[in-house]
């Protein structure tokens, strides 16, 4: 793999032009990040289970964790998901975009039954980004994807975190700059539809679409709903929450009214503050640490619309490790 002069000891970084580059990185049976409108995700090619493996190897994963399969458009889908009429519908209106459907696999699906951990169904998305969707045409193969961070670390929404997190461990970045969304995509289940994870799609939204309420089945620490581990999207230090008092040995993350060392959103816009989210996180716990603060404290987050998502992911952060 050719390397330039001065990035000798990591990744190739592709350009936006390079997206023939990085497909043929994909068919090659590499490990390519790349970015999607939520976050950038660790993609290799679903039909190949030894890169695949390789995914579960750079992230430091465990094996039961079932990866999202992302395709250019509903119709690549069809090929391995089946999809009931209320799926369908959701697809048709909030695709491409940040919803993953859960679907039951077809038969002679030809996924790696690594990306699925052996279950019968198989979480799809159609991601909005133009890159994401300019690679997965240049493709043409289904990409399994998750979040391109070191297991239970933030997740990364700019190629600079993962080359920090990631390294070595990816044979290519696709470099978009900073995701639009910033927060995972939000994960339905098919059948009776349930909220398996809240994300970058509001969920009212959805349940506006449906008529009626989403059941949610989002329990932290339940690990039925895989990869829902509780402590999660960790930064290095410690994370309190609701804090309007801060300690003195905490770097502070406001939001709104609350100012704090950096600001979510300073006029208290959620949509704002989820696309800078995990930039932020990444942001205080190094800020904490060129300051030698050993704590963060994060302002409160109004529990609305993706407030209720981006409340999730600080939960888990604050959760107790594991
Ligand atoms: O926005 C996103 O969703 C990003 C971008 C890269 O697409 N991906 C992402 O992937 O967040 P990951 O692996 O970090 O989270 C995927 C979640 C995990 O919680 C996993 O357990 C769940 O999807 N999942 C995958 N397949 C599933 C299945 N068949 N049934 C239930 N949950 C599933
Ligand atoms: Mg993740």
């Amino acid at each position: 793999m050719v390397s330039t002069e001065t990035q000798r000891h990591g990744p190739r970084v592709l350009t936006p032009q390079q997206v023939p580059e990085a497909a043929e990185v994909l068919r090659a049976g590499g490990l390519l990040a790349f970015p999607t409108e939520t976050v950038y995700g660790l993609g290799a090619d679903a039909t190949d289970g030894r890169a695949v493996a390789r995914i579960f190897a750079a992230k430091g994963r465990p094996a039961f964790n079932p990866l999202i399969v992302h395709v250019r458009d509903a119709a690549a889908a069809e090929a391995f998901a089946h999809f009931g009429a209320t799926a369908r519908d959701l697809a048709a209106l909030f695709w491409p975009g940040p919803l993953t459907l859960v679907l039951p696999l077809r038969a002679g699906h030809g996924l790696s039954p690594l990306v699925t951990a052996g279950l019968d169904t198989v979480a799809v998305r159609v991601p909005a980004a133009p890159l994401a969707r300019d690679l997965l045409r240049a493709t043409g193969r289904p990409v399994a994807a998750p979040s391109a961070n070191p297991s239970g670390r933030v997740s990364a929404t700019r190629a600079a975190h993962v080359l920090e997190g990631l390294g070595d461990r990816v044979d290519a970045v696709l470099d978009g700059g900073a995701c639009a969304v910033g927060l995972e995509s939000t994960i339905l289940r098919s059948g009776p539809p349930a909220l398996l994870r809240e994300g970058g799609l509001a969920a009212e939204e959805i349940e506006a679409a449906l008529g009626h309420p989403l059941p949610r089945d989002v329990t932290p620490g339940k690990v039925q709903a895989p990869g829902q581990l509780s402590s999660h999207y960790a930064p290095a230090r410690p994370v309190r929450l609701d804090v309007t008092e801060p300690s003195p040995d905490a770097a502070w993350l406001g939001f709104g009214p609350v100012k704090g060392d950096l600001s979510l959103s300073p006029d208290g816009d959620v949509v704002e503050a989820a696309a800078n989210l995990f930039d932020h996180l990444h942001r205080i716990d190094a800020l904490a640490a060129s300051q030698g603060r050993d704590r963060i404290d994060v302002a409160p987050i109004p529990e609305a619309g993706l407030g209720r998502a981006i409340n999730d992911r600080l939960r888990r952060a604050a959760a107790p490790r594991m």
